[in-house]
């Protein structure tokens, strides 16, 4: 690229014709006080239109002064953009030609050549009839379409020194060619046309249809084999229903209409209908239903089967204990548990498994917390007078 210098031979003053000077007033103000600087490209920009094409040094001092910056900051803008020409340029057309690395290996260097031949021998030289020139320049942002050139705001691509001469003479004769590739290409896909989604059906509508297909079949061949079915199927064996699962039902008073069901002497008990009658046993819905004692390894679908613990109406003698001293209870879970009827340590250090499946159902959302923060170690100790460290006589807020 050549070093870019101001022209030696500049005119006296340029001065913004009224409709541009009211437009770069607005453009100014676009921007916030004390970033009014930031409007120095698009200035220049419109100072070269007015100018034929090229930003004259007057223009660029012009231009300084609107924005309240040193000229040497202007004159810095406008020497290295290579948007901005420092000498007069051909009327038709200026070329800025590519030669970037991906131009270079694409041809660029033919396209000079053509330059050299048609418009003249040096760049930024003006061609006999005033009308053409030309500069090398580096990459302007189209390297999947190179070799490339820039003439005024638009790219022409994909060219070669035919399609390139052919180019020059459309602006000769005032009919330029369309900007863009000039393979025709849309954009920058494969030269030779799509290489991926050519399947037609993509684009009439059926095209989801048929890609779903493939896929099934895919994934069918894929898929492996089910397993062979075993030779004599063993009759399947019915759940057996646990002692107090029995005796829950048994108290229930649900037993006739079990068995004018089909369901009762030992036939299986659907797990989730042994679930409801939980449920309605816990609310106190079942007539008489008293459940009995339950070991803690009784389980039901791996599940203690729930027993309501010893609740009390009111604290006794009226003095509930301190229940947020047990690690991990706050106040909203305290008065929660006061609701219930738990008031007390002792309570809670009696608790066996199946009174704490109660109380977790109780309060929901409590599985497996009980367990996990040792409540019933705590109130074992809490019960016999222990207290954490810090908070005797004081209860840490939370
Ligand atoms: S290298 Fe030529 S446009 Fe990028």
């Amino acid at each position: 690229m050549a070093v870019r210098r101001l022209d030696p031979e500049q005119p006296p003053r340029f001065d913004f014709t009224p409709e541009n000077a009211a437009w770069a007033h607005a453009t100014i103000a676009n921007y916030p006080p004390g970033k009014q600087a930031s409007a120095v490209i698009p200035l220049l920009w419109r100072a070269q239109e007015q100018n034929g094409g090229w930003t004259s040094e007057p223009a660029m001092r012009v231009i300084a002064d609107m924005l309240g910056m040193a000229y040497i900051r202007v004159y810095e803008i406008a020497t290295f953009y290579t948007m901005f020409q420092l000498s007069p340029v051909g009327k038709v057309a200026h070329v800025q030609v590519c030669g970037t690395t991906p131009c270079m290996l694409r041809g660029s260097g033919a396209l000079i050549e053509v330059c050299k031949r048609r418009i003249a021998e040096h760049p930024h030289e003006l061609s006999a009839d005033g009308k053409f020139s030309w500069e090398e320049v580096e990459c302007l942002g189209s390297c999947a379409n190179a070799p490339m050139v820039e003439i005024w705001s638009d790219t022409y691509e994909d060219l070669t020194a035919d399609s390139f001469s052919a180019l020059l003479d459309g602006f000769a004769k005032g009919v330029p060619p369309k900007p863009g590739s000039q393979t025709g290409r849309t954009a920058s896909c494969p030269a030779g046309g799509p290489t991926t989604l050519t399947d037609p059906t993509l684009y009439d509508g059926s095209g989801v249809g048929a890609w779903q297909k493939r896929f099934i079949e895919a994934a069918a061949a894929l898929a492996p084999a089910p397993p062979a079915p075993p030779l004599a199927a063993a009759a399947p064996k019915p759940p057996q229903i646990n002692p107090g699962a029995a005796a829950l039902i048994a108290n229930s008073g649900l037993v006739p209409e079990l068995e004018a069901r089909g369901r009762a002497g030992g036939a299986a008990m659907p797990v989730k209908e042994l679930e409801a009658l939980k449920a309605q046993a816990k609310a106190g819905l079942l007539p008489g239903a008293q459940m009995p004692p339950i070991a803690a390894e009784s389980q039901v679908s791996g599940d203690v089967v729930p027993e309501k613990p010893t609740l009390l109406a009111a604290p006794r003698d009226g003095k509930a204990d301190e229940l947020g001293l047990i690690w991990g209870v706050a106040d909203k879970l305290e008065a929660k548990m006061n609701a219930l009827g738990v008031w007390h340590f002792d309570q809670i250090a009696a608790w066996t498994p199946a009174h704490v499946a109660w109380f977790e159902d109780a309060m929901e959302g409590f599985k497996g917390r009980i367990a996990r923060d040792k409540w019933i170690e705590q109130c074992k100790k809490l019960a016999g007078g222990w207290r954490p460290q810090g908070t005797v006589g004081e209860r840490p807020k939370g």
